[in-house]
Protein backbone atom coordinates (compact mmCIF):
# COMPACT_ATOMS: atom_id res chain seq x y z
CA UNK A 1 0.00 0.00 0.00
CA UNK A 2 1.26 3.43 -0.92
CA UNK A 3 3.11 5.16 2.12
CA UNK A 4 1.28 9.02 3.45
CA UNK A 5 2.86 9.56 6.07
CA UNK A 6 4.07 13.11 5.92
CA UNK A 7 2.17 13.81 2.94
CA UNK A 8 -0.61 16.92 2.78
CA UNK A 9 -3.99 16.51 2.19
CA UNK A 10 -6.57 19.35 1.01
CA UNK A 11 -10.03 17.59 2.06
CA UNK A 12 -13.31 19.85 0.97
CA UNK A 13 -16.47 18.92 3.25
CA UNK A 14 -14.83 18.04 6.06
CA UNK A 15 -17.18 20.04 8.82
CA UNK A 16 -19.82 17.40 8.43
CA UNK A 17 -20.88 13.91 6.84
CA UNK A 18 -18.63 11.74 5.49
CA UNK A 19 -15.34 14.37 5.16
CA UNK A 20 -14.52 14.19 9.22
CA UNK A 21 -14.09 10.12 8.88
CA UNK A 22 -11.81 11.00 5.50
CA UNK A 23 -9.88 13.20 7.60
CA UNK A 24 -9.56 10.95 10.51
CA UNK A 25 -8.60 8.31 8.08
CA UNK A 26 -6.02 10.15 6.94
CA UNK A 27 -4.18 11.47 10.11
CA UNK A 28 -4.34 8.27 11.27
CA UNK A 29 -1.79 7.21 8.25
CA UNK A 30 0.06 10.44 9.16
CA UNK A 31 -1.02 12.55 6.90
CA UNK A 32 -1.08 16.80 7.10
CA UNK A 33 -4.49 18.02 6.32
CA UNK A 34 -6.19 21.30 5.26
CA UNK A 35 -9.76 20.91 6.41
CA UNK A 36 -12.60 23.37 4.27
CA UNK A 37 -16.30 23.63 4.47
CA UNK A 38 -18.08 27.19 5.10
CA UNK A 39 -18.78 25.88 8.54
CA UNK A 40 -15.65 27.47 10.65
CA UNK A 41 -16.45 26.09 14.29
CA UNK A 42 -16.32 21.98 13.71
CA UNK A 43 -13.60 22.52 11.18
CA UNK A 44 -11.32 24.24 14.31
CA UNK A 45 -12.75 21.80 16.42
CA UNK A 46 -11.77 18.74 14.07
CA UNK A 47 -8.54 20.65 12.96
CA UNK A 48 -7.77 20.46 16.99
CA UNK A 49 -7.89 16.90 17.49
CA UNK A 50 -6.52 15.92 14.57
CA UNK A 51 -2.98 17.93 15.86
CA UNK A 52 -3.43 15.83 19.11
CA UNK A 53 -2.57 12.90 16.53
CA UNK A 54 0.72 14.61 15.95
CA UNK A 55 -0.39 15.93 12.50
CA UNK A 56 -0.38 19.65 10.78
CA UNK A 57 -4.23 20.66 10.37
CA UNK A 58 -5.63 23.54 9.71
CA UNK A 59 -9.18 24.61 8.91
CA UNK A 60 -9.42 26.92 5.87
CA UNK A 61 -13.40 28.06 5.79
CA UNK A 62 -14.61 28.23 1.67
CA UNK A 63 -18.04 28.70 -0.01
CA UNK A 64 -17.19 26.51 -2.90
CA UNK A 65 -19.77 28.49 -4.73
CA UNK A 66 -18.33 31.38 -4.57
CA UNK A 67 -16.10 31.92 -7.26
CA UNK A 68 -13.48 33.85 -5.59
CA UNK A 69 -13.71 31.77 -2.68
CA UNK A 70 -12.89 28.63 -4.87
CA UNK A 71 -9.65 30.20 -6.26
CA UNK A 72 -8.82 31.41 -2.63
CA UNK A 73 -9.33 28.34 -1.63
CA UNK A 74 -7.23 26.73 -3.79
CA UNK A 75 -4.38 29.01 -3.60
CA UNK A 76 -3.94 29.05 -0.22
CA UNK A 77 -4.29 25.20 0.36
CA UNK A 78 -1.55 24.98 -1.43
CA UNK A 79 0.96 27.15 0.42
CA UNK A 80 -0.53 26.99 4.18
CA UNK A 81 1.55 23.39 4.42
CA UNK A 82 3.77 23.75 1.91
CA UNK A 83 2.43 21.69 -0.71
CA UNK A 84 -0.14 19.35 -1.38
CA UNK A 85 0.08 15.50 -2.71
CA UNK A 86 -3.92 14.59 -2.09
CA UNK A 87 -6.83 16.36 -3.13
CA UNK A 88 -10.30 15.03 -1.78
CA UNK A 89 -13.13 16.61 -3.44
CA UNK A 90 -15.38 15.71 -0.73
CA UNK A 91 -17.98 18.49 -0.68
CA UNK A 92 -21.36 18.45 -2.42
CA UNK A 93 -24.94 19.06 -2.87
CA UNK A 94 -27.41 16.45 -3.32
CA UNK A 95 -30.46 17.94 -4.79
CA UNK A 96 -33.62 17.43 -3.03
CA UNK A 97 -37.24 17.79 -4.83
CA UNK A 98 -38.29 18.07 -8.25
CA UNK A 99 -35.98 19.48 -10.33
CA UNK A 100 -38.69 22.36 -12.48
CA UNK A 101 -39.50 23.33 -8.53
CA UNK A 102 -35.94 24.32 -7.54
CA UNK A 103 -34.72 28.00 -7.60
CA UNK A 104 -32.86 29.19 -10.18
CA UNK A 105 -29.62 29.97 -7.43
CA UNK A 106 -30.37 26.25 -5.40
CA UNK A 107 -29.26 24.68 -8.86
CA UNK A 108 -26.07 27.36 -9.47
CA UNK A 109 -25.14 26.28 -6.36
CA UNK A 110 -25.69 22.85 -6.77
CA UNK A 111 -24.00 22.85 -10.05
CA UNK A 112 -21.13 25.40 -8.67
CA UNK A 113 -20.09 23.24 -5.74
CA UNK A 114 -20.65 19.36 -6.92
CA UNK A 115 -18.74 20.79 -10.29
CA UNK A 116 -17.05 23.18 -11.40
CA UNK A 117 -15.31 23.52 -7.92
CA UNK A 118 -13.25 19.86 -8.12
CA UNK A 119 -12.60 21.63 -11.29
CA UNK A 120 -11.15 24.87 -9.96
CA UNK A 121 -8.96 23.01 -7.12
CA UNK A 122 -7.85 20.36 -9.37
CA UNK A 123 -6.40 22.59 -11.38
CA UNK A 124 -5.56 25.35 -8.55
CA UNK A 125 -4.01 23.25 -5.94
CA UNK A 126 -2.20 19.87 -7.60
CA UNK A 127 0.15 21.66 -10.69
CA UNK A 128 3.19 20.94 -9.19
CA UNK A 129 2.42 17.33 -7.98
CA UNK A 130 0.47 16.44 -11.67
CA UNK A 131 3.51 17.48 -13.21
CA UNK A 132 5.78 15.58 -11.24
CA UNK A 133 3.27 12.36 -11.36
CA UNK A 134 2.82 12.38 -7.71
CA UNK A 135 -0.45 13.61 -6.88
CA UNK A 136 -3.55 11.88 -5.91
CA UNK A 137 -7.10 12.86 -5.95
CA UNK A 138 -10.32 11.77 -4.81
CA UNK A 139 -13.90 12.48 -5.54
CA UNK A 140 -16.36 9.92 -3.84
N1 LIG B 1 -23.73 10.00 1.90
C1 LIG B 1 -23.79 9.16 0.87
O1 LIG B 1 -24.42 8.08 0.92
C2 LIG B 1 -23.03 9.47 -0.41
C3 LIG B 1 -23.05 8.55 -1.46
C4 LIG B 1 -22.33 8.83 -2.63
C5 LIG B 1 -21.63 10.01 -2.74
N2 LIG B 1 -21.67 10.91 -1.71
C6 LIG B 1 -20.91 12.13 -1.88
O2 LIG B 1 -20.00 12.26 -0.81
C7 LIG B 1 -19.86 13.63 -0.47
C8 LIG B 1 -20.13 13.84 1.01
O3 LIG B 1 -21.44 13.35 1.30
P1 LIG B 1 -22.06 13.55 2.75
O4 LIG B 1 -23.19 12.59 2.86
O5 LIG B 1 -20.98 13.55 3.77
O6 LIG B 1 -22.68 15.03 2.59
P2 LIG B 1 -23.13 16.05 3.74
O7 LIG B 1 -23.28 15.38 5.05
O8 LIG B 1 -24.31 16.78 3.17
O9 LIG B 1 -21.89 17.06 3.84
C9 LIG B 1 -21.61 17.90 2.76
C10 LIG B 1 -20.31 18.64 3.04
O10 LIG B 1 -20.12 19.56 1.96
C11 LIG B 1 -19.97 20.87 2.50
N3 LIG B 1 -20.56 21.85 1.63
C12 LIG B 1 -21.86 21.93 1.19
N4 LIG B 1 -22.03 23.04 0.48
C13 LIG B 1 -20.84 23.69 0.46
C14 LIG B 1 -20.39 24.92 -0.10
N5 LIG B 1 -21.23 25.74 -0.77
N6 LIG B 1 -19.11 25.27 0.08
C15 LIG B 1 -18.26 24.49 0.77
N7 LIG B 1 -18.61 23.32 1.33
C16 LIG B 1 -19.90 22.94 1.18
C17 LIG B 1 -20.69 20.83 3.85
O11 LIG B 1 -20.14 21.76 4.76
P3 LIG B 1 -20.78 23.18 5.13
O12 LIG B 1 -22.27 23.03 5.15
O13 LIG B 1 -20.16 23.50 6.46
O14 LIG B 1 -20.30 24.10 4.07
C18 LIG B 1 -20.36 19.42 4.34
O15 LIG B 1 -19.11 19.41 4.98
C19 LIG B 1 -20.79 14.42 -1.38
O16 LIG B 1 -20.05 14.91 -2.49
C20 LIG B 1 -21.80 13.39 -1.82
O17 LIG B 1 -22.35 13.70 -3.07
C21 LIG B 1 -22.34 10.67 -0.56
Amino acid sequence: MRELRDTTALVTGASRGIGPYIARALAARGVNLVLSARSEAPLTELAASLRLQGVRAIALPADLAVATERVALARSAEAELDGLDILVNNAGIESEGVFIEQSAQAIDDTVAVNLIAPRCTSRGCCCRRWCSGDGVTWSP
